[in-house]
């Protein structure tokens, strides 16, 4: 397949050895028409969650919510239905809807679902690549389940595929269903990006499948990752388990060339920031606003996850009180914490201490007409969301581990530029490569996260709106549409 060396104008990929190839430019369906009429292929997104065709309830779950923002008309996106049935089904449920993405999705057994979901992918998987070995449960049903899952997405998704289908896949639930496809007899270019971190060899050996997971991967054409330190962890993997030789972030494996890429995700800001806009004057942002009075807001919002940091952030708030009386009163916390995984025991466990500590804290600060710290766990539709960030002087995002992280993002998209806000940012997140204006702190210390937080609340405007100019142009650059773009132009440069 031919080498495309055009780049787009605001792609800053360095030299490597497969160049991003040129992409079409302009509206969606602008760019959908071009596609096809340059016979560049089908776009197939698979992922785990798929969101529902026109959904428009809250979705917490940042692979859903950017690539929503990017898929263009004519995309199959195929995936999981969210059912879990008696059975895995072997053929796929196929809708189109009204944004043109056609949607095709199987239902999952309950006891595979237990395994592949609860058991390997969030029980070993996500605490593994997320740092976090002392949550690491494996067992080898687990791990067969999980085999078994990817490869009746990779037979369900094989009588759908066209010839020059360009397949990309989504994600740590997904890291063998392109060494499926193969085995089916696929030859089309595979893509997978991972949405979470990377970790070095001394940390993925300690899974016990860990090089037959890196040989599944390297079935696929391009693997992509949110940073370059992920990217640098995978391909010292691939020397250490597989004996591969990579050159120019590029190895061979059984025949086939694999290419590592950097593809930071990013958010459709542009959509996101008018959203904020009318979101200012929606019924929930009134209330918010009418509860809070000329009080200044301090914003989480997360997944409840352990890799976000939580029990941490709640530390470092109690910290600013205590380190910094005069907030109190004058400052509210706000940490909204969709509930996620609750099968899984980390969870749990993770739910329990946040009750203990919010109370905690309240406990401590709260006057007979103002308590401190309010702590939901549902999640927020996106329309009030956006309207409440945009309400918030301090957006507190402090990770322990992320792949990204778009509520970072989404943050500084929804700003007032006038009067913007501060983000405090953790080093951890992928994030923090790229918004080097917030203010960055190490989310394990608790008093250096409450010294930015009061550095942010006292923060005079130029120095605000300074920070935030830079963040917004940095958000409405590595936007999704970029993301999306940049990598398919690996993927068909390949
Ligand atoms: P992850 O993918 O680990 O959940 P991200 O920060 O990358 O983390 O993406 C989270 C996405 O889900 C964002 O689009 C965010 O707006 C949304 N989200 C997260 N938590 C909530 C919540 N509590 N309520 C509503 N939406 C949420
Ligand atoms: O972005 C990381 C991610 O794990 C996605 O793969 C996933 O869809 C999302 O977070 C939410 O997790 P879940 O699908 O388990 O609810």
């Amino acid at each position: 397949m031919g080498y495309n060396l055009i780049y787009m104008a605001n792609m800053t990929a360095p030299v490597r050895s497969i160049q991003p190839g040129s992409s079409p430019r302009g509206g969606a369906k602008g760019r959908a028409a071009r596609q096809e009429a340059e016979g560049v292929g089908r776009v197939v997104i698979v992922s785990n969650r798929v969101p529902s065709p026109n959904e428009k309830a809250a979705t917490a779950g940042g692979l859903a919510v950017a690539l929503a923002d990017a898929a263009l008309p004519g995309t199959l996106w195929f995936g999981w239905s969210g059912r879990r049935a008696e059975e895995t089904s072997n053929a796929a449920g196929v809708v189109t809807a009204g944004d043109g993405v056609t949607y095709a999705t199987i239902d999952i057994a309950e006891r595979d679902y237990q395994k592949f979901y609860n058991g390997f992918a969030n029980g070993a998987l996500w605490p593994l690549l997320h740092y976090r070995t002392g949550l690491l449960r494996f067992n080898r049903p687990d791990y067969e389940a999980y085999r078994a899952v990817n490869r009746a997405f990779a037979e369900a998704l094989l009588p759908l595929l066209r010839a020059d289908d360009l397949i990309w896949i989504h994600d740590y639930q997904l890291m063998t269903m392109a060494e499926e496809l193969r085995a089916l007899g696929v030859t089309n270019r595979i893509g997978f990006f991972l949405h979470i971190p990377f970790v070095p060899p001394s940390l993925l050996q300690v899974l016990p499948p860990a090089a037959a997971l890196l040989a599944g991967l390297s079935a696929c054409d391009v693997v992509g990752f949110q940073t370059q330190g992920d990217l640098d962890a995978f391909l010292e993997n691939a020397v250490q388990l597989l004996g591969a030789q990579p050159e120019a972030q590029r190895y061979r494996y059984k025949g086939r060339e694999v290419h590592a890429v950097l593809t930071p995700i990013g958010i459709d800001a542009k959509k996101f920031a008018r959203l904020a806009v009318r979101a200012q004057s929606s019924p929930d942002a009134a209330r918010l606003n009418e509860s809070l009075g000329d009080r200044q807001l301090v914003l989480g919002v997360d997944r409840l996850d352990y890799s976000k940091g939580l029990p941490q952030r709640f530390d470092a708030f109690g910290r600013l009180l205590y380190l910094y009386p005069q907030h109190r009163r004058h400052v509210n916390f706000l940490q909204i914490a969709a509930r996620s995984r609750q099968e899984v025991g980390s969870y749990q466990a993770l739910r329990r201490e946040l009750d203990r500590r919010a109370g905690d804290i309240n406990g401590e600060f709260s006057d007979f007409d103002w308590v401190p710290l309010r702590y939901m766990t549902h999640a927020v539709k996106r329309n009030a969301l956006a309207g409440f960030y945009r309400r918030a002087a301090i957006g507190l995002v402090t990770p322990l581990r992320d792949g990204m992280n778009l509520v970072a993002k989404e943050y500084v998209a929804a700003q007032d530029a006038d009067d913007p806000g501060v983000l405090v940012l953790s080093r951890f997140a992928g994030a923090a490569d790229e918004l080097t204006e917030a203010l960055i702190v190490n989310p394990f210390d608790a008093d250096e996260v409450a010294v930015a937080m009061h550095k942010g609340l006292v923060m005079p405007l130029e120095e605000r709106q300074a920070r935030h100019a830079a963040l917004l142009t940095k958000v409405q650059t590595t936007n999704a549409q970029h993301y999306c773009e940049l990598f398919l132009s690996y993927l068909r440069a390949v």
